[in-house]
């Protein structure tokens, strides 16, 4: 789909978030080269490192529906927020060639980037 298609799914994700402690949304789309798409919010909890991002639920959906080759992940907050370090990672293991768009909610792109770009050097136990 466009990625102005993207950008709605991941507003529409963002509207799920469950966030009482933060109070801070955050919504995710992503798609592959099939243009199939998966999408994720935060979920928070009252154990407060049970938190789950909305990274990690897009890219965890993404696994569990077998998508493969993601070429788009976007990222939906009230500012246009980067990934926190620990979604970084997962984005590097599990979608290493997509282009990462921060949009705001206006769902203006406001910047494009690589995870080789946000995540240098990043940790692998692959060969
Ligand atoms: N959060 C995400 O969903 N993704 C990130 O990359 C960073 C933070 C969530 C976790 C928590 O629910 C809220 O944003 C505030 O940290």
């Amino acid at each position: 789909m466009s990625l102005e298609d993207l950008i709605q799914l991941a507003l529409d994700a963002r509207r799920q978030a469950y966030c009482p402690y933060s109070n801070f949304q955050v919504g995710v789309a992503l798609q592959n080269q099939l243009g199939q798409t998966a999408m994720g919010c935060n979920v928070e909890n009252a154990a407060y490192g049970s938190t789950i991002c909305a990274e990690a639920n897009a890219l965890g959906t993404a696994v569990a529906q077998g998508l493969s080759d993601i070429t788009d992940l976007v990222i939906a907050t009230s500012s246009g927020a980067a990934p926190c370090g620990n979604c970084r990672q997962l984005i590097a293991e599990l979608a290493p060639n997509s282009t990462i768009h921060l949009v705001n909610l206006e769902g203006t792109p406001l910047s494009s980037h690589s995870i080789r770009e946000l995540l240098p050097w990043a940790f692998t136990s692959l060969d």
